[in-house]
């Protein structure tokens, strides 16, 4: 059993652009992270991902790189970096950068060079085809809506952009483009960064046929632009690329890697996080993710269904199953891509502390690396936006034109699945405290903040011992105290029913059991026989639990959460 530093940590991610402002423009910045590192401390994770802070035109926050090697005008400076890389190293934290290499912004100098004429050396570089008919090359939309193609006056070509049109895709079949992306990486490794969150990394591969053309995807929206993601998550080419870059750059520090990884099957989680022939430590799957949007409907994750917790177990235990010994999981519920998970798969209103804290502990005490996202040990919830126009997130404005304006869909509804699903809900800004703008500046923010910040907040949490802060203060601890939390070997139990969620993990003699009502009635739950009569110790509750001795069957209150230790192995 290896046993990786990143095996044993927590990761928590901050969105630079929401975290803290340092100087009132309303933007959060590199010297307001610096500012805030107690608070990362005291909830006692080991490694910060930091979403990009790049020198980009922000069409995407900072998605769409103009400047790999330069920080982004409103974040602060190279200077403000390095001090905030320092502040972190000081007490114990890492740091991983954003790697976003599928693509990088349209005012990157190479992307300048390459659109001005065929024979550029740059031009190669990025991915053009010829017009098809007389228009785009296929029928693949954008992941923020309209084609995948953008048309090029000064070579007669398109360019291909997976996501806006100011995020052309690199070329990564140019071994130059690769190199580029190597020497970039040993850049923030010489400055001492501790890896990387590698956006949309099994992208890079597409899936060119014989003549060098891209195929259409099926058609599943007749009239329309079809999703072409299906064919471009998983290109011929992907473990190959990965595995230079692990060659050439990875494997020459201990440094912590995880991909986003969009459909990516357990074949391809294994194939890629396996130990000896992989090439990143871990992927941040999407399947979980999915299982609230109607399978298969065009509209993606807009098509708005009810989470069936059996969905959830059938996923989740097929990725841990699956990984025990090979590969290794990533745990998220949310990010700055997803709804706030106490909103999502709890309730925010009447059971908002109760059902933070159960779904924090549910995942938490799962085998992999737990990922906290900025403001969800505060349980902070979705944003009730009131109109379009408080949106600032291209793919829910864009989503929103085209589903009203071009395909006539009925407005309320698509406004009602933004709300539910828009990537904005989790990046209003993180709530520090009840004074104006919830102290996260002393300016306008750049998005609105969320009303409910003079009850939720990191001065009210910290101060009361029964937070959802000190919740997962608690959780991140008792990783660090029981090996079996690590390494324990997952079993689910009861996949039928519908409301209670229960595993154990079992490690030498040991084994945890862990039992989450999802819902707001009062089940019961009995003991898995083997462990019946044990000596079990309660290790975390979210509701006050008189200790048993011995193992009880007992009845679960609304989103209750315990987590006990038990002598002995439940399998
Ligand atoms: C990833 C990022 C997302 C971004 C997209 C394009 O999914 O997490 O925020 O919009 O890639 O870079
Ligand atoms: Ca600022």
């Amino acid at each position: 059993m290896s046993e990786a530093w990143w095996k044993r940590s927590v990761v928590y991610q901050i969105y630079p652009r929401s975290f803290c402002d340092s100087n009132g423009d309303g933007i959060g910045d590199l010297a307001g992270i610096t500012a805030r590192l107690d608070h990362l401390q005291q909830l006692g994770v080991d490694v910060v991902w930091l979403s990009p802070v790049y020198k980009s035109p922000n069409d995407d926050n900072g998605y769409d790189i103009s400047d790999y090697r330069d920080i982004m005008d409103e974040f602060g400076t190279m200077a403000d970096f390095d001090v905030m890389l320092a502040a972190m190293h000081e007490r114990g934290l890492k740091l991983m950068m954003d790697l976003v290499v599928n693509h990088t912004s349209d005012e990157h100098a190479w992307f300048q060079q390459a659109r001005r004429s065929r024979d550029n050396p740059y031009h190669d570089y990025y991915i053009w085809r010829e017009p098809k008919d007389g228009r785009e090359p296929n029928n693949w939309e954008a992941a923020f809506s309209g084609s995948a193609w953008e048309w090029n006056e000064a070579t007669g070509e398109y360019y291909l952009h997976m996501f806006s049109r100011k995020q052309p895709d690199l070329n990564w079949e140019n071994p130059k483009v690769r190199a580029e992306v190597f020497e970039m990486m040993q850049f923030w490794l010489a400055k001492g960064v501790d890896g990387f969150r590698m956006d949309v990394i099994n992208m890079i591969s597409k899936p060119y046929r014989a003549d060098g053309s891209l195929p259409d995807a099926p058609v599943v929206r007749p009239g329309f632009l079809q999703p072409g993601f299906g064919l471009v998550t998983n290109g011929p080419r992907l473990l190959e690329f990965l595995r230079e870059m692990k060659q050439q750059v990875l494997s020459h520090h201990d440094g912590i890697t995880v991909g986003e990884a969009p459909l990516a099957t357990i074949t391809q989680g294994v194939e890629i996080t396996h130990e000896d022939s992989g090439a990143l430590n871990m992927l941040f799957q999407f399947e979980h993710m999915e299982l609230d949007s109607v399978a298969g409907h065009p509209n993606g994750k807009w098509a708005l269904k009810a989470l069936d917790l059996r969905d959830l177990k059938a996923t989740m235990s097929r990725w841990q199953d699956a990984l025990h010994g090979r590969g290794w999981n990533s745990l998220y519920l949310g990010n700055h891509d997803q709804p706030r998970p106490v909103s999502r798969f709890g309730d925010d209103e009447r059971w908002r502390v109760e059902s933070a804290k159960m779904l924090g502990t549910w995942l938490h005490m799962m085998q992999g690396t737990p990922y906290v996202y900025q403001g969800e040990e505060l349980g902070m919830t979705n944003m009730p936006f009131a109109s379009v126009d408080d949106l600032r997130d291209i793919e829910s404005i864009n989503v929103y034109q085209v589903a009203v304006g071009e395909r006539g869909e009925d407005p309320a509804q698509v406004f009602a699945a933004i709300l539910a699903k828009g990537r904005d809900n989790a990046r209003t800004p993180v709530q520090w405290d009840a004074t104006p703008n919830a102290g996260f500046s002393s300016g306008r923010p750049w998005i609105a903040v969320n009303p409910n910040c003079s009850d939720v907040n990191a001065a009210q949490a910290l101060a009361d011992p029964d937070s959802v802060f000190h919740h997962y203060r608690r959780l991140i601890e008792l990783r660090r105290r029981h090996p079996v939390i690590v390494h324990g070997r997952h079993a689910l139990l009861l996949p039928d029913d519908p409301q209670v969620y229960a595993y154990t993990r079992t490690l030498g003699g040991q084994t945890l059991l862990v039992v989450c009502n999802f819902g707001d009635q009062s089940p019961s739950f009995s003991w898995p026989a083997p462990l019946r009569g044990s000596r079990a110790s309660l290790l975390i509750a979210n509701l006050a639990v008189a200790e048993p001795a011995v193992a009880a069957d007992f009845t679960l209150r609304p989103y209750e959460a315990r987590v006990y230790l038990c002598q002995g192995e439940a399998s």
